[in-house]
């Protein structure tokens, strides 16, 4: 038995979710281009758990529910003005959905239908979760979800207490889009694991937010603003960039386990940082991204991934950094939970094996002779 390190290009499962063949994402055989510039999230989240792009009556019944379940129980509310404030919005946020099961009498309800209202539910649910812990955390109340309103439209309502600018919402919409599914990344491989063991949906989300959470994942965005603000203006790019170099300390938001020509969904996010620079006529970050990008491409070879522009992109919507991941996750619940009602369709526990690398034939030794 020989070990592969991080199971590089090793096919875990089959999935007809979302692939991505020669640098090529798709949804369910939808091109992510297409999507990112004709889809709403919402449609995109239908085609990721049923199969096919609603019709209007579905997309219809889809927002009725997501409008009906997006309040979270008020016991989820009083837990979360209770966790240390300085505590990060990842750890917030995997802890507050592990407890919205506890108030879900279908928590552990296996039939299907359960299990599609409770991907629904949980679509629902985390945008509010999230909107709440960053209230929470300023000292403030969190606040209800608006109904009739889109996921983008009532997340950012929820956040600032007003109603958010059009701008702002189609620019957060597609960035759902963009990331709501990837195959079999880490928090999605996760997700599938915890419920391969016949474990909950709850369980299953859970586990894929503990994944997304670390830098070389989700966290990945946020690294990439620490390191914009560190940087602080273009002409620092330079040095900054040549000393990490130099140190061999790695990139934020460069590089990607399946991408080697590029990430597709990278340049929707550049163009999105352009336009908002534009629009605020200040191109500061978008210029410092682009300065990055054509020294670690010229440099290492490497090319941006999601989470390069994306960090300007929610910076310039006036969204503050430990929110990055959390929103990473608001949009990729869609896709963990696809990838969950898919994984319990035709289950098989993942439990592969361990290449052996420790000592043998050792003898216990009683404790005083150690
Ligand atoms: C995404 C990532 C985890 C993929 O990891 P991987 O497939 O295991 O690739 P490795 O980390 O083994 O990298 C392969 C080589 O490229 C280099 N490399 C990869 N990403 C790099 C980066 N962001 N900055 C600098 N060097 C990088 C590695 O140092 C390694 O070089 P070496 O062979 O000389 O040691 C990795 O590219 C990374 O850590 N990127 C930064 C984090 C990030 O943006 N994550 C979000 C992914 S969407």
């Amino acid at each position: 038995m020989t070990a592969t390190k991080g199971l590089e290009g090793i096919v875990a499962t089959t999935s007809s979710i979302s692939s991505i063949v020669d640098g090529v994402l798709t949804y369910r055989g939808y091109n992510i281009d297409d999507l990112a510039e004709n889809a709403t999230f919402e449609e995109t989240a239908y085609l990721l758990w049923f199969g096919a792009l609603p019709t209007a009556p579905e997309l219809q019944a889809l927002k009725r529910d997501l409008s009906r379940f997006a309040a979270i129980p008020e016991e989820v509310i009083a837990q979360m003005k209770l966790y240390p404030k300085d505590t990060s919005t990842m750890a917030a946020l995997r802890t507050a959905v592990s407890s919205l099961a506890l108030y879900d009498d279908a928590a552990d309800d296996m039939s299907r239908e359960a299990n599609e209202i409770k991907a629904v539910k949980l679509q629902a649910q985390l945008p509010t979760v999230v909107a709440a812990l960053a209230r929470i955390r300023k000292g403030l109340e969190p606040v209800a979800p608006k109904e009739g309103l889109s996921i983008a439209e009532n997340f950012l309502y929820m956040l600032w207490g007003q109603q958010p600018d059009m701008v702002s919402v189609k620019a957060l919409d597609t960035a759902l889009v963009l990331h709501a599914d990837h195959e079999l990344n880490a928090s999605t491989f996760a997700g599938r694991v915890t419920v391969a063991t016949l474990s909950d949906i709850y369980s299953g989300v859970t586990s894929a937010i503990g994944a997304l959470k670390g830098p070389l994942h989700g966290g990945a965005n946020e690294a990439v603003m620490r390191m914009l603000e560190n940087i602080g203006d273009l002409e620092e790019v330079e040095p900054f960039i040549q000393g990490k170099l130099e140190r061999r300390e790695k990139i934020m938001g460069f590089g990607h386990r399946v991408y080697k020509n590029g990430d597709p969904r990278a340049k929707h996010l550049m163009r999105m940082s352009h336009e908002l620079g534009v629009m605020k006529n200040d191109t500061t970050l978008y210029d410092m991204s682009v300065k990055i990008e054509e020294l670690i491409t010229k440099q290492k070879g490497l090319k941006p991934n999601v989470d390069f522009y994306s960090a300007s992109v929610y910076t310039q919507l006036g969204i503050e950094r430990e929110l990055f991941t959390p929103i990473f996750a608001i949009s990729r619940v869609s896709g963990w939970t696809a990838h969950i009602l898919e994984q319990y369709v035709d289950n098989r526990i993942i439990r592969p094996r361990a290449e052996y690398t420790g000592l043998s034939e050792q003898k216990y030794v009683p404790v005083d002779e150690r």
